[in-house]
């Protein structure tokens, strides 16, 4: 029997035999008195492509009452309170509007032009630690590649991005807290204040004095005549800056990860540098950078032969369903050739990842840097990695790597 402990380091080292058994005991269980795990696919699709039955508002139902709400935490009644999501915790209308704002500058025909623009950051940060044979790939590369993009298509000053890390760090760890019995987010509220200040300065000096980026645009973007309010672009910005950032560096981190652990397989890509897209979409298939999603029932829905009442919460395991064997053949198998590859690490439906052709983009140009400049790339050491401390992550904190200098 394989223990749901998702804050043991074991489970985060090695998550898939719990998947495994979930998918083989029932594809949906009911493991609370309002929460459903979800394991196989099929379900899983379903679940995200409908958004009517499926609420991405997922705060636990009934709502607080306001005796309750006075006995709450600081920290629980700032998350209650303050519910103002981003786009990734809104159902249609709010979310197609919110969405609409921001999906013009992240289409893959604007994502290619930065093509050059992404190639000259990842040889610059690579100039520094080539010549030495050796890094920590998270902090030489797969960190600050996607931070410097990102900064720069919203207009964020080169020298804030440090401030990014211990913000995105927090978030990050503070991810599925509610999930796993830990009511509390890990995130304290001087860093909300703190972030919320800093946006507003932002806000004010791109108002006074507009520039060509994304930030200076969302400011004067309306829909329908509304325009975003501040709560709506801080919601915006945090989603823009944290959450897409750390699963791209997970992506990259990953894909180096299992290219040491399958030598075969790294030199077919050498062999056939066209196959890196391929290899792309395996790594994230294979350890889905977010590992699970949530959702909430707004009717009572049937799923297989089971019934999920409305207000019931699911945790839809999106790396579970990536190696459902009724889809992927030999899923336990890493296999850069595997065509077709129809993977659900970016989602599926009307939240499917709007930076999936940034983060593929990214992934695909730091990989080929990194093997264009390196030979006979391996671990320095067998110690485990430090994980990033969330089940809803897959990564590490940390990869000391050597190399050959090309
Ligand atoms: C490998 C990297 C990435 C992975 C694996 C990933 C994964 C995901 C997933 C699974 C969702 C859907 C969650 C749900 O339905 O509940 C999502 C949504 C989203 N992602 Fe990503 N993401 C990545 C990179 C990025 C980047 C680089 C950005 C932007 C710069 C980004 C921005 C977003 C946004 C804005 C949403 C919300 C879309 C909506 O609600 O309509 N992501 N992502």
């Amino acid at each position: 029997m394989v223990a749901f402990a998702p804050n043991d380091p074991a489970f985060l080292e090695d998550p898939y035999p719990f998947y495994e058994m979930g998918r083989q005991m029932s594809p949906l269980f009911l493991a609370g008195p309002n929460l459903w795990l979800i394991f196989g696919y099929e379900h899983i699709a379903a679940i995200l492509k409908d958004s009517a039955s499926w609420s991405s508002d997922s705060r636990p139902r009934p709502l607080p009452t306001a005796e309750q709400f006075a006995a709450m935490t600081d920290a629980q009644r700032m998350a209650a309170e303050d519910y103002s999501p981003s786009m990734l915790g809104e159902d249609p209308p709010r979310h197609t509007r919110l969405r609409s704002l921001v999906s013009q500058a992240f289409t893959p025909r604007m994502i290619e032009h930065l093509a050059p623009r992404i190639r000259a950051v990842a040889n610059e940060l690579l100039d520094e630690v080539i010549p030495t044979g050796r890094m920590d790939l998270v902090e030489a590369l797969s960190y600050p590649l996607p931070v410097i993009m990102i900064s720069e298509i919203l207009g964020i000053p080169p020298e804030d991005r440090e401030m990014f890390k211990t913000w995105s760090d927090e978030i990050v760890s503070g991810l599925g807290a509610g999930i796993d019995g830990d009511a509390e987010s890990n995130v304290r509220p001087e860093t909300i204040d703190a972030m919320r200040e800093y946006f507003e300065r932002m806000a004010g000096l791109r108002r006074a004095d507009p520039r060509d980026d994304l930030l200076s645009r969302l400011l004067e973007a309306e829909t329908d005549g509304e325009k975003l309010s501040f709560e709506e672009l801080l919601q915006m910005l945090i989603l823009l800056l944290v959450a897409g950032n750390e699963t791209t560096t997970n992506l990259i981190s990953n894909a180096v990860i299992e290219f040491m652990a399958h030598p075969d397989q790294l030199q077919r890509v050498l062999d056939a540098p066209e196959m890196l897209p391929t290899a792309i979409e395996e790594v994230l298939r294979y350890h889905s950078p977010v590992q699970a999603t949530v959702r909430r029932a707004t009717r009572p829905v049937h799923l297989g032969d089971k019934t999920i009442e409305q207000d019931q919460l699911a945790v839809v395991w999106l790396a579970a369903a990536n190696r459902d064997p009724a889809i992927f053949t030999d899923p336990g198998v890493f296999d850069v050739g595997r065509t077709p590859n129809r993977h659900l690490s970016f989602g599926m439906g009307i939240h499917f990842c709007l930076g999936a052709p940034l983060a593929r983009l990214e992934a695909r140009i730091a990989l080929e840097t990194l093997l264009a400049r390196t030979r006979d790339i391996h671990r320095t050491d067998s110690e485990p990695l430090p994980r990033v401390p969330t089940f809803i992550m897959r990564g590490v904190r940390k990869l000391p790597i050597a190399f050959t200098p090309v």
